[in-house]
């Protein structure tokens, strides 16, 4: 809160406007941005860039781009193929499939609650939405559109022309490309799931099972010395022995970060809807939530770089169950953003 207002206060005084006005503007701004994206129960509020504020027609803007195939090279490819509203924001292949069938090493992570996300990626490499935005339209085995070629073939679209001179004041840029769909990007948001109505007071918001659930994924199986706050990851990177079998391991955050000790060390995901995102892990090497429990039980695969915190858990079958019906039914939101696709320009 104490960011966004002196946010608005310096845009404020940069947009050349009395001091004396400072304070009412400052109310009515933050509330509008508060109204432009709803967040809901149990997540903080989003911190916006302060170079890129959010506004409905911007949010509406991204999501054109989000959904709109041209911004590949043979017209066949959006962000919405690997990260769809309908398959958790994800995809359900075990590897992202793009340009021409090409198939990269790693699963399509999800884009849900990416808004809050410090790095992105599963090796942590780019640090915002709007740095990250850009990247698989110009990757040859994504989108594989120059992001120059990607500029003119929006420019040549008068409904997005027109959009962008409304929005930014000019043309399509590269750089308020990204900021459209880094906006939109920050509406698509999980919360007020069964567990947080039922930490809110409602204590007839999980089965019994699920609260099983909930006190080991707290507590005995320790899930939360990893997946803790209100999107379940502590922004960090883990070797949690996934992969760590394969002839040549991903090394993970250690391409990034050449510390030794990353090698196959991944971000931890969030856990909120997993249940929609199947295949699971970096490498989507996991088919259900009950083949992740049951990693996790035996301690993972073995490997010199495994975190302290993986370790044998003793689950009995049914603590297992309970584990994934916690997963399964206390944490699939209840006003999921189910996006439909938007007419296109
Ligand atoms: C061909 C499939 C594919 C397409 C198309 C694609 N992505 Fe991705 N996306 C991936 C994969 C795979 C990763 C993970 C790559 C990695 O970690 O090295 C990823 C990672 C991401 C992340 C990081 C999420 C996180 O938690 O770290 C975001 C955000 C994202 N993509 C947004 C987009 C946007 C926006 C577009 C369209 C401009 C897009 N993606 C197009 C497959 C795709
Ligand atoms: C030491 C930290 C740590 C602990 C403890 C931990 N996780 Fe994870 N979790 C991660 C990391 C890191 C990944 C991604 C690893 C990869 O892809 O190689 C992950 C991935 C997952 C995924 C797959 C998410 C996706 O989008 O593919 C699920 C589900 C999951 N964890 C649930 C759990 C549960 C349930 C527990 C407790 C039994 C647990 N985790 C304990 C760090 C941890």
């Amino acid at each position: 809160m104490a960011s966004a207002t002196y946010r608005n206060f310096t845009r404020i005084l940069s947009s050349g406007i009395v001091i004396t006005l400072v304070v009412g503007f400052t109310v009515s701004l933050s509330q509008a941005e508060e109204q432009v994206i709803k967040v809901p129960l149990g997540l903080p509020p989003i911190e916006f860039p302060e170079d890129n504020p959010p506004t409905v027609e911007k949010i509406a803007l991204g999501k054109q781009l989000y959904f709109d195939k041209r911004l590949s090279r043979d017209n066949t490819i959006s962000c919405a193929s690997c990260h769809s509203p309908v398959k958790g924001y994800s995809n359900a292949d075990q590897f992202a499939t793009g340009f021409k069938g090409q198939k990269g090493g790693r699963n399509s992570p999800t884009v849900i609650n990416a808004a809050y996300n410090k790095f992105h990626f599963w090796d942590g490499r780019a640090g915002s939405l709007e740095e990250q935005a850009l990247g698989p339209i110009a990757n040859p085995i994504e989108m594989n559109l120059t992001t120059k070629e990607a500029v003119e073939r929006i420019n040549a679209i008068p409904g997005y022309k027109k959009q962008f001179q409304k929005i930014f004041g000019s043309d399509a840029t590269e750089e308020n490309i990204a900021k459209a769909i880094a906006t939109y990007e920050r509406t698509i948001l999980c919360g007020d799931a069964p567990y947080d109505r039922f930490k809110a007071g409602d204590k007839k918001a999980l089965s019994e099972s699920a609260q099983r659930g909930m006190q080991l994924f707290f507590g005995k199986a320790a899930c939360s010395s990893c997946h803790s706050g209100p999107t379940f990851t502590d922004h960090a990177f883990h070797n949690i022995g996934v992969g760590m079998d394969a002839k040549e391991p991903d090394a993970g955050r250690k391409a990034i970060s050449n510390l030794g000790g990353d090698h196959g060390s991944f971000k931890t995901p969030t856990v909120r809807d997993i249940a929609r995102s199947a295949p699971y892990m970096h490498d989507g090497s996991l088919k259900t939530l009950k083949e992740v429990v049951e990693h996790y039980n035996k301690g993972g695969i073995p490997n010199e770089f495994l975190d302290e915190e993986i370790f044998k858990l003793n689950l009995t079958p049914q603590e297992v169950d309970d584990l994934v019906t916690f997963m399964k039914e206390g944490l699939t939101s209840s006003n999921y953003p189910e996006h439909k696709e938007p007419e296109l320009p």
